[in-house]
């Protein structure tokens, strides 16, 4: 066969090939790069990648420096994704992660940080995410570093946001404003190429940590991490874990708490968050879908036969209230438990709270259920941000309230658990949940600025 009949056969089949092929650097059928020291498998992963870096022009190099990196084909190093999302364990958002498209559909939900903080127990830290040991490379919110030139005008010009990024230590940057500005700032002698270097050390140094060149990884011990590997029965397990752990008991006044374990009580669960369709109430922003999750009231179910539930407002937001029904309920029966709070219909990324009291009517929902039924109430708040409950704390029927953050995927059984006293709450409040006594305005920060921070102003 001349060259030219058989140079198509070979493009196909090397694209069937690659279909099937987790894209990686040094590659045995590449015997001349193989032999390169950054595929060196002996030496040391940081000599490995300055010898890497090394062989990159500065074109190369900056297009390394943003989240979505260049493959640089000379010598076999493919394109590498780095944005993925994880306040939740895996979240959906970002380009690096998707879910549905294969067979993974989804990933154990963790308890979020202000929750798993609120535990205090580094080892269950250690556990969930070896946050406490972290040695990988520094990055940018996304298009955070075009905001400090663009909105924050702390540079005056584009070049020198990037040269001070990156002199600063930062190695990446999620968007692409250093892939346009870093050259003019190197020509500009506002940035030295060894500034660029010590970031791309840290990122090549990740990437081969992470098997990628070191050939096929197939064969090795990170290709073999397969489907099964995902919602393992362990995960989940540490999912509950932790959420038992973080939930924070605010007030149990009489001991009103646990309640009975009793097939004689019959229990009324009132409000939005109750029983919401799916997770996502369990779930606060950059989130992913949880292996399995079961809603508060299913999981106070398997703990009371005689059990009724009844929403009380429309939705989370409570603009409007349903009251006749949940308290016609509350006052039929022996225990009320509310579940009431935030979603992300308040807070999240670009979503500013401006007041501090519970959204709509929900604290008139709380207080007229608990005024009507025949004992004290239990309280039960998710949340992250800090919400006023000043009128929860004195109140005498409000006999227990517990603070369960945004718990992911095994919150509702943990909450449902400690109502129980299958576990003893032993976890102490990270932010000022019932400490104000008038509400407190949030004012948000100019959004041009920020679409996030907000600051209190307490007048
Ligand atoms: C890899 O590095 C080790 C240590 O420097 C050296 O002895 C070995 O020859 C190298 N292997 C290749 C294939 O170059
Ligand atoms: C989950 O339920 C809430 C409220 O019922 C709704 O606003 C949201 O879109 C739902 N999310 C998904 C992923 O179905």
């Amino acid at each position: 066969m001349s060259m030219m009949k058989s140079l198509p056969l070979l493009l196909i089949l090397f694209a069937a090939a690659r279909a099937a092929t987790p894209p990686y650097s040094c590659s045995a059928a590449d015997p001349q790069i193989q032999h390169l020291p950054f595929c060196n498998r002996t030496l040391p992963t940081l000599s490995r990648a300055r010898d890497l870096v090394s062989r990159l022009t500065l074109d190369e190099k900056i297009a390394q420096l943003v989240n979505t990196a260049d493959a640089v084909p000379r010598l076999g190093v493919p394109a590498f994704q780095w944005w993925s999302e994880a306040l939740h364990g895996v979240a959906g958002a970002g380009k690096g992660i998707h879910f549905n498209r294969g067979r993974i559909k989804a990933a154990t939900s963790f308890p979020q940080v202000i929750l798993s903080a609120a535990s205090f127990d580094a080892y269950l830290w250690y556990r969930i995410g070896q946050q406490w040991r972290f040695n990988g490379y520094i990055t940018s919110d996304c298009d955070a570093v075009a905001i400090i030139y663009e909105s924050h005008k702390y540079t005056k010009t584009p070049e020198d946001a990037a040269a001070d990024v990156l002199k600063a230590g930062m190695d990446i940057d999620c968007g692409l404003y250093l892939k346009k500005h870093t050259k003019s700032a190197v020509q500009q002698k506002k940035l030295a190429t060894s500034d660029i270097d010590r970031a791309l050390r840290n990122l090549f140094a990740v990437r081969m940590r992470l098997g990628l060149f070191n050939g096929d990884p197939r064969n090795l011990p990170f290709g073999k991490i397969g489907p099964t590997e995902v919602c393992s029965q362990e995960h989940q397990n540490l999912a509950l874990e932790a959420a038992r752990h973080g939930i924070v008991l605010l007030k149990n006044d009489a001991k009103l708490l646990p309640l009975p374990k009793s097939n004689a009580i019959s229990l009324a669960v009132i409000g939005p968050q109750a029983n919401a369709d799916n997770a996502t109430t369990l779930q606060g922003n950059y989130y992913g879908p949880p292996c399995k999750s079961a809603t508060p009231l299913q999981a106070l179910k398997s703990y009371v036969k005689n059990i009724k539930y009844q929403t009380g407002c429309n939705d989370v937001a409570c603009g409007y209230l349903d009251a006749g029904p949940a308290l016609s309920l509350a006052k039929e029966v022996d225990y009320v438990v509310l579940v009431m709070g935030l979603d992300q219909g308040q807070e999240a990324e670009s979503r500013d709270r401006y007041s501090l009291l519970l959204p709509g009517n929900q604290q008139k929902l709380i207080i007229s259920v608990a005024d009507i039924a025949k004992k004290p109430v239990v309280l039960v708040l998710l949340s992250g941000g800090p919400v006023d409950i000043t009128f929860a704390k004195n109140h005498p029927k409000i006999g227990g309230i517990l603070w369960a953050g945004y718990p992911g995927e095994a919150g509702g059984t943990a909450i449902a658990e400690i109502i129980f006293g299958d576990h003893n709450p032993g976890s102490l409040l990270l932010t000022g949940h019932h400490v104000f006594s008038d509400e407190i305005l949030l004012l948000a920060a100019d959004t041009s600025i920020s679409q996030t921070l907000a600051t209190y102003t307490n007048q």
